[in-house]
């Protein structure tokens, strides 16, 4: 197996084929001065099972872009399979219609990378599974929840509450709550379609002096969680953290959160952000020796 680790995943990939003991192939990057630019394998990989990993952050547009060519170049250079590996899939939050004429930019993602000859595709927490039935060629969503359950019980926060703040992500504070074990909840929130603006109902929640722990698949702007946070603080928690799979982190979130009342933002390496507390590597490791 060889492993290319994508510009946007230099050092994750190269931790993933550490655990793996895997040959790596750098990709030398070539900008031209209109914006474009190249990118060369500087290895062989015909004949060989290779592992593209790439995850599809901010600058979107690039980091897909690039993963394509990266892609579409290992299966023309003679790759004998080719393995996706994206832990942030971009634009998987349109994964449906939400208002008539709109464009499920998800699907079209889907479609673009089984167009480049992907054997596998390997991705983290998923926004919307149903994303992946799109895909003809076996799939994989890896869970980083537990991992980063584990991390919270190894700092102390064994016993801690487990929270989603929305209810379609139940299952992670479900899964979560499997290890820490301190009992779980969600709350209900709306996003109005047209302005992107959320509504997190109020709950009781029974977390009086407890330490708790907010799970999400995605923090972009921090809205969702700095609400969920502020509830919580006010209904008298005693620490509570913010945890993330795919810490996109706009803006001011960071301090959004932290102004809320957060003990602090733990997310993973999916993206290279200043929280990237957790690493995925023996995750997406696992799932490729199996
Ligand atoms: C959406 O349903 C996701 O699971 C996250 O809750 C959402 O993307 C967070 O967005 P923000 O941080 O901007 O509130």
């Amino acid at each position: 197996m060889i492993v290319v680790s994508g510009p946007a995943s230099k050092s994750l990939g190269a931790n993933i084929a550490e655990i793996l003991n895997a040959k790596t192939v750098d990709v030398n990057f070539k900008a031209f001065p209109d914006g474009e630019y190249c990118l060369r394998f500087e290895g062989d990989v015909s004949g060989e099972e290779v592992v593209v990993v790439q995850t599809t952050g901010p600058p979107q547009d690039t980091n897909v872009m690039q993963l394509l060519l990266m892609l579409d170049a290992a299966k023309d250079l003679g790759a004998k399979k080719v393995t996706a590996v994206v832990p942030y899939l971009a634009f998987a939050r349109q994964d449906k219609r939400f208002l008539a004429g709109e464009v499920i930019s998800a699907q079209t993602l889907v479609k673009l990378i089984e167009a480049c000859g992907v054997d596998s595709f390997v991705t983290v927490n998923i926004h919307a599974k149903n994303t992946l039935k799109n895909f003809k060629v076996p799939t994989a969503n890896l869970s980083a929840i537990t991992l980063l359950a584990e991390h919270f019980k190894a700092q102390g926060l064994d016993g801690a509450f487990s929270l989603s703040p929305d209810k379609g992500a139940v299952g992670l504070a479900e899964e979560a709550n499997r290890v820490l074990g301190g009992g779980c909840g969600w709350l209900r929130k709306e996003r109005d379609r047209y302005t992107g603006e959320i509504q997190v109902e109020e709950k009781s929640l029974n977390v009086d002096g407890r330490d708790v722990v907010v799970f999400d698949d995605i923090i972009s702007t921090g809205g969702t969680i700095a609400r969920a946070i502020k509830m919580l603080k006010t209904q008298g928690a005693r620490r509570v953290y913010a945890a993330c799979v795919h810490p996109l982190l706009i803006g001011e979130a960071k301090t959004k959160i932290l102004e809320s009342g957060a003990d602090e933002i733990v997310g993973t390496d999916s993206l290279s952000t200043s929280v990237r507390t957790v690493s995925l590597a023996p995750l997406i490791a696992e799932a490729l020796a199996r």
